[in-house]
Protein backbone atom coordinates (compact mmCIF):
# COMPACT_ATOMS: atom_id res chain seq x y z
CA UNK A 1 0.00 0.00 0.00
CA UNK A 2 1.43 2.70 -1.08
CA UNK A 3 0.65 5.21 2.15
CA UNK A 4 4.87 5.99 2.57
CA UNK A 5 4.30 3.81 5.65
CA UNK A 6 6.20 0.73 6.24
CA UNK A 7 8.60 0.89 3.61
CA UNK A 8 10.51 -1.58 5.40
CA UNK A 9 9.24 -4.41 7.30
CA UNK A 10 7.33 -3.01 10.57
CA UNK A 11 9.16 -4.01 13.77
CA UNK A 12 7.50 -4.11 17.66
CA UNK A 13 5.46 -5.68 20.08
CA UNK A 14 2.05 -7.39 19.65
CA UNK A 15 -0.02 -9.08 22.15
CA UNK A 16 -1.38 -11.97 20.75
CA UNK A 17 0.61 -14.74 20.94
CA UNK A 18 1.90 -15.09 24.46
CA UNK A 19 -0.89 -12.73 26.25
CA UNK A 20 -4.07 -13.92 23.96
CA UNK A 21 -7.46 -13.22 25.95
CA UNK A 22 -6.30 -12.89 29.48
CA UNK A 23 -8.90 -10.44 30.64
CA UNK A 24 -8.40 -11.84 34.55
CA UNK A 25 -6.88 -8.76 35.67
CA UNK A 26 -7.97 -9.86 39.31
CA UNK A 27 -6.07 -12.80 39.59
CA UNK A 28 -3.31 -12.25 36.72
CA UNK A 29 -2.59 -8.22 37.22
CA UNK A 30 0.91 -8.27 35.50
CA UNK A 31 -0.41 -10.51 32.40
CA UNK A 32 -4.03 -9.72 31.95
CA UNK A 33 -4.85 -7.40 28.13
CA UNK A 34 -4.80 -4.05 30.02
CA UNK A 35 -3.22 -0.84 29.69
CA UNK A 36 -0.58 -1.12 31.80
CA UNK A 37 0.43 -4.41 30.14
CA UNK A 38 1.22 -1.86 27.27
CA UNK A 39 2.80 0.92 29.38
CA UNK A 40 5.25 -2.05 31.22
CA UNK A 41 5.79 -2.83 27.48
CA UNK A 42 6.59 0.52 26.02
CA UNK A 43 8.72 1.26 29.11
CA UNK A 44 10.87 -1.53 28.30
CA UNK A 45 10.94 -0.66 24.56
CA UNK A 46 12.29 3.05 25.38
CA UNK A 47 14.54 2.16 28.32
CA UNK A 48 16.12 -1.55 27.18
CA UNK A 49 17.63 -0.91 23.12
CA UNK A 50 14.67 -1.35 21.75
CA UNK A 51 13.43 1.37 19.75
CA UNK A 52 16.51 3.00 18.25
CA UNK A 53 17.05 -1.01 16.78
CA UNK A 54 13.35 -0.66 15.25
CA UNK A 55 10.94 -1.61 17.63
CA UNK A 56 8.82 1.02 17.57
CA UNK A 57 5.10 -0.36 17.31
CA UNK A 58 3.38 -1.48 20.57
CA UNK A 59 -0.04 -3.31 19.25
CA UNK A 60 -2.94 -4.14 21.23
CA UNK A 61 -4.58 -7.50 19.73
CA UNK A 62 -7.97 -8.74 20.63
CA UNK A 63 -9.87 -8.42 23.89
CA UNK A 64 -9.11 -4.91 24.73
CA UNK A 65 -12.64 -3.16 24.23
CA UNK A 66 -15.80 -3.13 25.90
CA UNK A 67 -18.77 -5.84 24.72
CA UNK A 68 -20.90 -2.95 23.99
CA UNK A 69 -20.61 0.06 21.97
CA UNK A 70 -20.98 3.34 23.40
CA UNK A 71 -24.18 5.36 23.15
CA UNK A 72 -23.28 7.05 19.67
CA UNK A 73 -21.85 3.37 18.31
CA UNK A 74 -18.90 3.61 18.75
CA UNK A 75 -16.06 0.95 19.80
CA UNK A 76 -14.53 1.64 23.53
CA UNK A 77 -11.93 0.47 25.62
CA UNK A 78 -12.87 -1.97 28.54
CA UNK A 79 -13.52 0.90 31.42
CA UNK A 80 -11.76 -1.77 33.83
CA UNK A 81 -8.56 -2.72 32.14
CA UNK A 82 -7.66 0.46 30.06
CA UNK A 83 -9.15 3.17 32.32
CA UNK A 84 -7.11 5.62 30.80
CA UNK A 85 -8.93 4.65 27.34
CA UNK A 86 -7.02 4.26 24.27
CA UNK A 87 -6.24 8.07 23.24
CA UNK A 88 -3.85 8.19 26.33
CA UNK A 89 -2.04 5.18 26.24
CA UNK A 90 -1.42 6.55 22.13
CA UNK A 91 -0.34 10.27 23.51
CA UNK A 92 1.98 8.06 26.51
CA UNK A 93 3.47 6.03 23.35
CA UNK A 94 3.83 9.02 20.92
CA UNK A 95 6.07 10.81 24.00
CA UNK A 96 8.36 7.88 24.06
CA UNK A 97 8.88 7.66 19.83
CA UNK A 98 6.54 4.89 20.27
CA UNK A 99 3.37 3.64 17.90
CA UNK A 100 0.53 2.58 18.77
CA UNK A 101 -1.55 -0.47 16.95
CA UNK A 102 -4.64 -2.00 17.31
CA UNK A 103 -7.37 -4.54 16.41
CA UNK A 104 -10.60 -4.99 14.55
CA UNK A 105 -12.42 -7.75 12.62
CA UNK A 106 -14.64 -7.76 9.84
CA UNK A 107 -17.03 -9.80 10.45
CA UNK A 108 -19.67 -9.40 13.70
CA UNK A 109 -17.46 -10.24 16.10
CA UNK A 110 -14.21 -10.85 16.62
CA UNK A 111 -12.33 -13.66 16.69
CA UNK A 112 -12.22 -13.62 21.02
CA UNK A 113 -16.15 -12.71 20.71
CA UNK A 114 -15.63 -9.10 20.78
CA UNK A 115 -17.68 -6.33 18.64
CA UNK A 116 -16.58 -6.49 15.29
CA UNK A 117 -16.39 -3.70 12.49
CA UNK A 118 -19.17 -5.38 9.54
CA UNK A 119 -19.15 -3.12 6.76
CA UNK A 120 -21.97 -0.81 8.06
CA UNK A 121 -19.27 0.26 10.87
CA UNK A 122 -15.94 0.41 8.86
CA UNK A 123 -15.87 4.40 8.44
CA UNK A 124 -17.24 5.06 11.77
CA UNK A 125 -14.26 3.13 13.33
CA UNK A 126 -11.94 3.91 11.04
CA UNK A 127 -12.38 7.80 12.11
CA UNK A 128 -12.57 6.50 15.91
CA UNK A 129 -9.16 5.08 15.56
CA UNK A 130 -7.60 8.23 13.74
CA UNK A 131 -9.27 10.74 16.59
CA UNK A 132 -7.42 8.35 19.34
CA UNK A 133 -4.37 8.72 17.33
CA UNK A 134 -3.24 5.10 16.72
CA UNK A 135 -0.70 4.30 13.95
CA UNK A 136 -1.29 0.65 12.51
CA UNK A 137 -4.75 -1.48 12.51
CA UNK A 138 -4.76 -5.01 12.63
CA UNK A 139 -8.10 -6.55 10.48
CA UNK A 140 -8.99 -9.59 11.43
CA UNK A 141 -11.56 -11.77 9.58
CA UNK A 142 -13.47 -14.34 12.22
CA UNK A 143 -17.15 -14.36 11.06
CA UNK A 144 -17.21 -12.84 7.67
CA UNK A 145 -18.12 -14.35 4.70
CA UNK A 146 -15.82 -14.35 1.34
CA UNK A 147 -18.51 -11.63 -0.23
CA UNK A 148 -18.25 -9.02 2.65
CA UNK A 149 -14.48 -9.68 2.96
CA UNK A 150 -14.31 -8.69 -0.77
CA UNK A 151 -16.28 -5.25 0.18
CA UNK A 152 -14.62 -4.89 3.54
CA UNK A 153 -11.18 -4.90 3.55
CA UNK A 154 -10.83 -2.57 0.25
CA UNK A 155 -13.22 -0.27 2.01
CA UNK A 156 -11.30 -0.49 5.48
CA UNK A 157 -7.79 0.89 3.38
CA UNK A 158 -9.97 3.96 1.80
CA UNK A 159 -11.29 4.49 5.25
CA UNK A 160 -8.22 4.57 6.96
CA UNK A 161 -6.71 6.78 4.06
CA UNK A 162 -9.76 9.14 4.00
CA UNK A 163 -8.59 10.01 7.94
CA UNK A 164 -6.16 11.70 6.63
CA UNK A 165 -3.94 10.41 9.49
CA UNK A 166 -1.42 8.45 8.18
CA UNK A 167 -2.28 4.31 9.69
CA UNK A 168 -0.23 0.88 8.74
CA UNK A 169 -2.90 -1.83 7.63
CA UNK A 170 -2.40 -5.34 8.42
CA UNK A 171 -5.22 -7.67 6.28
CA UNK A 172 -5.83 -10.78 7.60
CA UNK A 173 -8.34 -11.50 4.62
CA UNK A 174 -5.67 -14.10 2.49
CA UNK A 175 -5.27 -16.44 6.27
CA UNK A 176 -9.01 -16.50 5.28
CA UNK A 177 -9.31 -17.45 1.64
CA UNK A 178 -6.33 -20.60 1.71
CA UNK A 179 -3.28 -17.98 1.09
CA UNK A 180 -3.24 -18.73 -2.80
CA UNK A 181 -4.32 -17.84 -5.71
CA UNK A 182 -6.92 -17.97 -7.47
CA UNK A 183 -8.56 -16.77 -3.96
CA UNK A 184 -6.60 -14.22 -2.89
CA UNK A 185 -5.22 -11.76 -5.53
CA UNK A 186 -1.83 -10.30 -4.08
CA UNK A 187 -1.59 -7.57 -6.55
CA UNK A 188 -4.73 -6.23 -4.59
CA UNK A 189 -3.72 -7.07 -1.86
CA UNK A 190 -0.36 -5.18 -2.37
CA UNK A 191 -2.11 -2.46 -3.35
CA UNK A 192 -4.77 -1.98 -0.45
CA UNK A 193 -2.66 -3.22 2.48
CA UNK A 194 0.64 -2.94 4.45
CA UNK A 195 1.18 -6.27 5.34
CA UNK A 196 -1.37 -9.56 5.56
CA UNK A 197 -1.57 -12.43 7.21
CA UNK A 198 -1.14 -15.75 5.00
CA UNK A 199 -1.54 -18.67 6.78
CA UNK A 200 -2.50 -20.02 10.14
CA UNK A 201 -1.75 -18.70 14.02
CA UNK A 202 1.73 -18.94 15.47
CA UNK A 203 1.93 -21.07 18.76
CA UNK A 204 4.72 -21.38 21.14
CA UNK A 205 6.34 -24.33 19.78
CA UNK A 206 9.17 -25.36 17.50
CA UNK A 207 6.54 -27.62 15.33
CA UNK A 208 4.55 -24.32 14.57
CA UNK A 209 7.36 -22.05 13.50
CA UNK A 210 8.71 -24.97 11.34
CA UNK A 211 5.06 -25.59 10.07
CA UNK A 212 4.89 -21.95 8.90
CA UNK A 213 8.84 -21.94 7.01
CA UNK A 214 7.67 -24.79 4.94
CA UNK A 215 4.38 -23.30 3.93
CA UNK A 216 6.56 -19.87 2.96
CA UNK A 217 8.72 -21.79 1.23
CA UNK A 218 6.61 -23.92 -1.07
CA UNK A 219 4.67 -21.42 -1.97
CA UNK A 220 7.69 -18.96 -2.33
CA UNK A 221 7.09 -18.56 -6.35
CA UNK A 222 4.07 -16.78 -5.24
CA UNK A 223 4.79 -14.77 -2.08
CA UNK A 224 8.21 -13.48 -3.03
CA UNK A 225 6.79 -11.15 -5.79
CA UNK A 226 4.04 -9.79 -3.39
CA UNK A 227 6.31 -8.41 -0.70
CA UNK A 228 7.92 -5.29 -1.63
CA UNK A 229 8.45 -1.56 0.16
CA UNK A 230 5.22 -0.92 1.84
CA UNK A 231 3.59 -4.15 1.24
CA UNK A 232 4.68 -7.48 3.25
CA UNK A 233 3.94 -11.14 3.87
CA UNK A 234 3.47 -11.43 7.59
CA UNK A 235 4.21 -15.19 8.59
CA UNK A 236 3.10 -14.21 12.13
CA UNK A 237 4.82 -13.24 15.17
CA UNK A 238 8.18 -13.51 17.02
CA UNK A 239 7.93 -16.17 19.98
CA UNK A 240 12.06 -15.71 20.80
CA UNK A 241 12.00 -15.24 24.46
CA UNK A 242 8.87 -17.23 25.01
CA UNK A 243 8.90 -20.53 26.08
CA UNK A 244 8.82 -23.45 22.98
CA UNK A 245 12.23 -22.54 20.82
CA UNK A 246 15.51 -23.82 22.15
CA UNK A 247 18.38 -20.89 21.53
CA UNK A 248 19.29 -22.73 18.02
CA UNK A 249 15.58 -22.29 17.05
CA UNK A 250 15.23 -18.42 18.18
CA UNK A 251 18.57 -17.85 16.12
CA UNK A 252 16.38 -20.23 13.04
CA UNK A 253 13.30 -17.96 13.80
CA UNK A 254 15.35 -14.80 13.58
CA UNK A 255 17.27 -15.93 10.81
CA UNK A 256 14.39 -17.13 8.67
CA UNK A 257 12.35 -14.06 9.62
CA UNK A 258 15.31 -12.07 8.15
CA UNK A 259 15.76 -13.72 5.51
CA UNK A 260 11.84 -13.63 4.72
CA UNK A 261 11.34 -9.35 4.75
CA UNK A 262 8.99 -10.45 7.21
CA UNK A 263 6.95 -7.86 9.73
CA UNK A 264 9.18 -8.49 13.15
CA UNK A 265 6.43 -8.50 15.69
CA UNK A 266 7.45 -10.10 19.00
CA UNK A 267 5.30 -11.57 21.47
CA UNK A 268 6.80 -12.00 24.45
CA UNK A 269 7.83 -10.36 27.99
CA UNK A 270 10.49 -7.93 27.72
CA UNK A 271 9.99 -7.30 31.66
CA UNK A 272 12.07 -11.00 31.86
CA UNK A 273 13.28 -11.92 28.96
CA UNK A 274 16.46 -13.63 29.34
CA UNK A 275 20.06 -11.59 28.35
CA UNK A 276 20.29 -14.71 25.66
CA UNK A 277 16.90 -14.32 23.94
CA UNK A 278 17.25 -10.80 23.98
CA UNK A 279 20.69 -10.42 22.30
CA UNK A 280 19.25 -12.72 19.20
CA UNK A 281 16.35 -9.81 18.78
CA UNK A 282 18.39 -7.05 19.27
CA UNK A 283 21.08 -8.65 16.51
CA UNK A 284 22.16 -5.36 14.49
CA UNK A 285 23.26 -7.44 11.64
CA UNK A 286 20.14 -9.99 11.41
CA UNK A 287 17.63 -6.75 11.85
CA UNK A 288 19.84 -4.33 9.26
CA UNK A 289 19.44 -7.61 6.84
CA UNK A 290 15.72 -7.34 7.50
CA UNK A 291 15.29 -3.75 6.86
CA UNK A 292 16.88 -3.65 4.03
CA UNK A 293 15.83 -0.81 1.87
CA UNK A 294 15.70 -3.25 -1.38
CA UNK A 295 12.68 -4.75 0.04
CA UNK A 296 13.37 -8.30 -2.06
CA UNK A 297 11.90 -11.33 -0.26
CA UNK A 298 14.37 -14.06 0.35
CA UNK A 299 13.88 -17.21 -1.24
CA UNK A 300 14.74 -20.93 -0.85
CA UNK A 301 17.48 -21.93 -2.92
CA UNK A 302 18.67 -25.38 -1.90
CA UNK A 303 17.19 -28.57 -0.26
CA UNK A 304 19.36 -30.67 0.18
CA UNK A 305 19.03 -34.25 0.40
CA UNK A 306 21.38 -33.84 3.78
CA UNK A 307 18.33 -31.97 5.46
CA UNK A 308 20.17 -28.51 4.93
CA UNK A 309 18.32 -25.96 3.74
CA UNK A 310 20.10 -22.77 1.83
CA UNK A 311 18.24 -19.52 1.71
CA UNK A 312 19.14 -16.74 0.00
CA UNK A 313 18.13 -12.91 -0.32
CA UNK A 314 19.55 -10.18 -2.41
CA UNK A 315 20.29 -6.67 -0.45
CA UNK A 316 21.21 -3.48 -1.36
CA UNK A 317 24.77 -2.52 -2.87
CA UNK A 318 25.04 -5.76 -4.54
CA UNK A 319 25.17 -7.39 -1.36
CA UNK A 320 23.44 -10.37 -0.02
CA UNK A 321 22.40 -12.94 2.91
CA UNK A 322 22.59 -16.40 3.10
CA UNK A 323 20.95 -19.17 5.62
CA UNK A 324 22.20 -22.20 6.22
CA UNK A 325 18.93 -24.31 8.25
CA UNK A 326 19.46 -27.77 9.54
CA UNK A 327 16.71 -29.78 9.44
CA UNK A 328 18.58 -32.44 11.52
CA UNK A 329 18.25 -33.73 14.59
CA UNK A 330 21.38 -35.68 15.11
CA UNK A 331 24.58 -33.97 15.68
CA UNK A 332 26.40 -30.63 14.02
CA UNK A 333 26.06 -31.08 10.01
CA UNK A 334 29.24 -30.02 7.89
CA UNK A 335 28.02 -28.99 5.18
CA UNK A 336 30.53 -28.10 2.44
CA UNK A 337 29.60 -25.72 -0.60
CA UNK A 338 31.11 -22.85 -2.09
CA UNK A 339 29.68 -19.72 -3.19
CA UNK A 340 29.60 -20.58 -7.23
CA UNK A 341 28.07 -23.63 -6.51
CA UNK A 342 25.38 -20.81 -4.67
CA UNK A 343 25.68 -19.19 -7.88
CA UNK A 344 27.57 -16.18 -7.03
CA UNK A 345 29.59 -14.74 -9.86
CA UNK A 346 33.23 -14.99 -9.98
CA UNK A 347 35.04 -12.98 -7.58
CA UNK A 348 36.43 -12.22 -4.03
CA UNK A 349 33.91 -12.44 -1.26
CA UNK A 350 33.90 -10.64 2.28
CA UNK A 351 31.70 -12.75 4.56
CA UNK A 352 30.53 -11.89 8.18
CA UNK A 353 28.60 -14.45 10.24
CA UNK A 354 25.90 -12.86 11.68
CA UNK A 355 25.61 -15.22 15.22
CA UNK A 356 29.28 -15.50 15.76
CA UNK A 357 30.19 -11.99 14.54
CA UNK A 358 33.49 -13.40 12.64
CA UNK A 359 34.82 -12.76 9.27
CA UNK A 360 36.33 -14.00 6.22
CA UNK A 361 37.51 -13.48 2.55
CA UNK A 362 36.23 -16.04 0.42
CA UNK A 363 36.93 -16.34 -3.16
CA UNK A 364 33.15 -17.88 -5.29
CA UNK A 365 35.41 -21.03 -6.48
CA UNK A 366 36.85 -22.14 -2.56
CA UNK A 367 34.99 -24.82 -1.06
CA UNK A 368 34.34 -24.34 2.50
CA UNK A 369 32.55 -26.30 5.27
CA UNK A 370 29.69 -24.80 7.51
CA UNK A 371 28.99 -26.57 10.70
CA UNK A 372 25.02 -25.99 11.31
CA UNK A 373 23.78 -27.34 14.92
CA UNK A 374 19.90 -29.48 14.52
CA UNK A 375 17.14 -27.10 14.33
CA UNK A 376 19.82 -23.73 13.61
CA UNK A 377 21.05 -22.04 11.23
CA UNK A 378 24.34 -20.11 10.31
CA UNK A 379 23.71 -16.72 8.67
CA UNK A 380 26.05 -14.98 6.29
CA UNK A 381 26.23 -11.49 5.28
CA UNK A 382 27.82 -11.50 1.56
CA UNK A 383 29.37 -8.05 1.24
CA UNK A 384 29.33 -7.70 -2.97
CA UNK A 385 32.81 -9.05 -4.65
CA UNK A 386 35.51 -6.97 -5.07
CA UNK A 387 36.17 -6.15 -8.16
CA UNK A 388 39.67 -8.03 -8.52
CA UNK A 389 39.06 -9.26 -12.02
CA UNK A 390 38.49 -5.13 -13.46
CA UNK A 391 42.25 -4.68 -12.61
CA UNK A 392 43.90 -5.70 -15.54
CA UNK A 393 42.05 -3.85 -17.09
CA UNK A 394 43.52 -0.56 -15.70
C1 LIG B 1 -7.03 -14.76 14.98
C2 LIG B 1 -5.74 -14.09 14.49
C3 LIG B 1 -4.74 -14.01 15.64
C4 LIG B 1 -5.35 -13.23 16.78
C5 LIG B 1 -6.66 -13.87 17.22
C6 LIG B 1 -7.39 -13.01 18.24
O1 LIG B 1 -6.83 -16.10 15.31
O2 LIG B 1 -5.18 -14.79 13.41
O3 LIG B 1 -3.55 -13.39 15.20
O4 LIG B 1 -5.55 -11.91 16.40
O5 LIG B 1 -7.53 -14.07 16.11
O6 LIG B 1 -8.58 -13.58 18.67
Amino acid sequence: LDNGLMRTPPMGWLAWERYRCDIDCEHDPKNCISENLFIDMADRLAEDGWRELGYVYVNIDDCWSSKERDKQGRLQADPKRFPGGIKKLARYLHDRGLKLGIYGDMGTLTCGGYPGTPLDKIELDAQTFAEWEVDMFKYDGCYSNATEQEQGYPLMSKALNATGRPIGYSCSWPAYQGGLPPKVNYTQLGQICNLWRNYGDIQDSWDSVLNIVNWFSENQNVLIPAAGPGRWNDPDMLIVGDFGLSMEQSRSQMALWAIMAAPLFMSNDLRTISSRARSILQNKMAISINQDPLGIQGRLILKEKSNIDVFWRPLSNNASALVFFSRRTDMPYRYQTSLAKLNYTTGSYKVFDVFTEETMKLKDSTDFVVSVNPTGVVMWYVSAPAKSNLRQFY
